[in-house]
């Protein structure tokens, strides 16, 4: 195993110790453990061509039936990124990255498809559709993430466009049965404020074998994580108040723990989609 992959194994559980019995390390596997979200770009251009080589990497990303029920929308335009970041909730990187693109579940190219060759597309009304487009999306932006990462560009998706669907569609001109799912930031990152990478549960809370084990088993794991991250928290001076388990159950205490998502559906249904 390579030094840097150790590091990054280290920092990723809090020890050493759950560094696998593997012998055959890449920089492929050192380039995704070492991930960390950037929030902080400098303003340097992107080598030309960028867009285009994460557009063909996310366009090489495996695809349901290859139905490729997704897009990508780049945003460029100064007052444009001002309006989305607002929609965001200010998060100032999305005005500030190099490159701002926004992942679309996409029923309507298929729609459309179908209609060009006079077919119905009822079978486009339900649940499983809109399940499959928001997958597909999300293994098409992760493709282009990880390919910018290996390019030493620094990434942070942006799920807060979801804050406000309807009007975040307007802004981007979307058609019915276009949703946007998230936004990704691209850009170099600003080397005067280093991202780290941030702990995980430990691995025997998320892996089971054969079948899905009792939550009980993994109680001792989880505090135990809960102490790395407050121990993270402090060094990177973060100001998250409680642990993990504390703040992460918060969002999930009530629907307005959701703040404003919990009317997704009705979004959606106004968007087009019909969720059968
Ligand atoms: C779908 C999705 C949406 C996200 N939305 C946001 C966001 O709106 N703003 C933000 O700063 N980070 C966002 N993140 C980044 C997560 O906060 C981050 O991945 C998580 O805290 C783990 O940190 P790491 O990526 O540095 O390992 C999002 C991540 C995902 C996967």
């Amino acid at each position: 195993m390579s030094n840097r992959a150790l590091e990054h194994l280290g920092e990723r559980y809090g020890s050493d110790g759950a560094a696998p019995r593997f012998e055959q390390w890449n920089p492929v596997i050192e380039s995704l453990l070492g991930h960390r979200s950037v929030r902080r770009y400098a303003q340097k251009p992107l080598p030309e061509g960028t867009l285009e080589l994460l557009v063909a990497a996310a366009q090489s990303a495996p695809s349901s039936s290859n139905l490729q029920l997704w897009s990508v929308l780049s945003v460029q335009d100064v007052e444009r990124r001002r309006r989305l970041s607002e929609l965001a909730g200010g998060q100032a990187h999305v005005r500030e990255c190099g490159l701002f693109l926004v992942w679309l579940a996409d029923l309507r190219r298929l729609g459309d498809v179908a209609s060009h060759r006079g077919v119905g597309h009822e079978g486009l009304d339900y649940l499983e559709m809109f399940v499959m487009a928001v997958v597909d999306a999300a293994l098409a932006a992760q493709n282009a993430l990880v390919a910018a990462e290996s390019l030493g560009l620094g990434t942070v998706y942006i799920g807060a466009l979801r804050n406000h669907p309807e009007a975040v569609a307007a802004e981007l001109g979307l058609p019915p049965q276009v949703f946007a799912t998230f936004g990704l930031c691209v850009g170099w990152p600003d080397p005067s404020v280093p991202a780290n990478i941030k702990p995980r549960l430990p691995r025997e809370v998320v892996l089971h074998n054969e079948q899905y084990g009792a939550f009980e088993r993994s109680v001792g794991a989880i505090e135990a994580y809960d102490q790395l991250m407050d121990r993270f928290y402090a060094k990177e001076r973060m100001g998250v108040q409680g642990s993990w388990s504390r703040h992460s159950a918060a969002r999930v205490e009530s629907a307005q723990a959701l703040r404003g998502r919990d009317r997704l559906r009705a979004a959606l249904l106004a968007m087009g989609f019909r969720l059968q």
